[in-house]
């Protein structure tokens, strides 16, 4: 069914991942209702199979229909890259925004011709990553990391101190000692280590994260659907702080 411009927004992630583009699409529209799960019971999502990811991305979007959501951003690189195609065709009434690894930015930018991208084993095993780096990589040595303890940190609130670090320059220097002067955050929780990765990288690689391209997406396919909240929806233009729902 579609929704009305006063229904919510629908955000979610296997943990407090996806925060960081939650955060980002509210800078953009603060007067948005927006829900937030964090599948955390099933965290993380990053080396399960893919159809254990396909069925938990149902059951959230599931929860979230049920609470009415206008649109829904899988603010996961994981379950987009297992369940989006799913989603979408198993309702295809409502507007599903995903998240695809920056690397067509890093590509561009790129000087030296070679770009790092950190995400997970099931990210980098889906077609989305692999059509993207066919499609704008073509000329560019793309290297690949696994950072599934930056998961793990994140989740614990260990954003920075000396064992992020250590994590981070476990999986940093190689791409940098290999002449990668673009390093792409392909997993939402990596954001949340972004001062220590730039830290690390300072002067050697730019960090690409594609937080806030997702929230503009999001924000255009409201536009185009004519689903945008009225900021005096909410009163004084800011709607109080998303309700999180924390499975
Ligand atoms: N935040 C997720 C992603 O963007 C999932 C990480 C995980 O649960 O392994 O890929």
């Amino acid at each position: 069914m579609a929704g009305k411009a006063t229904d919510p927004v629908g955000f979610f992630d296997s943990g407090r991942g996806g925060l960081c583009v939650l955060e980002a699409f509210r800078r953009r529209l603060p007067h948005e209702r927006t829900i937030y799960l964090a599948d955390t019971e099933h965290c993380p999502y990053g080396n399960k199979p893919p159809e254990e990811v396909v069925a938990r991305a149902r059951a959230l979007t599931e929860q979230l229909l049920s609470q009415h959501c206008k649109l829904i951003v899988v603010a996961c690189n994981t379950a987009t890259a297992a369940a989006i195609d799913i989603l979408r065709a198993t309702w295809p009434e409502t507007p599903f925004v995903g998240m695809e690894p920056a690397v067509k930015p890093a590509v561009l930018r790129s000087k030296s011709g070679i770009v790092g991208v950190l995400a997970t084993a099931g990210t980098f095993g889906g077609r989305l990553y692999r059509e993207t780096c066919a499609r704008f990589a073509k000329d560019t040595r793309v290297l690949t990391c696994v950072a599934d303890e930056w998961v793990l940190l994140v989740e614990k609130g260990e954003t920075d101190g000396p064992r992020a670090e250590a994590a981070v320059r476990a999986c940093v220097e190689p791409l940098l000692a290999a002449g990668a002067d673009h390093l792409v955050l392909g997993c939402t929780h990596f954001p949340h280590l972004k001062p220590v990765i730039e830290r690390v990288a300072a002067g050697r690689a730019a960090v690409v994260d594609p937080s806030d391209a997702v929230a503009r997406q999001a924000v255009r396919l409201l536009a185009e659907r004519g689903l945008l909240n009225r900021p005096s929806a909410c009163g004084h233009g800011t709607c109080p702080s998303p309700p999180r729902l924390i499975q």
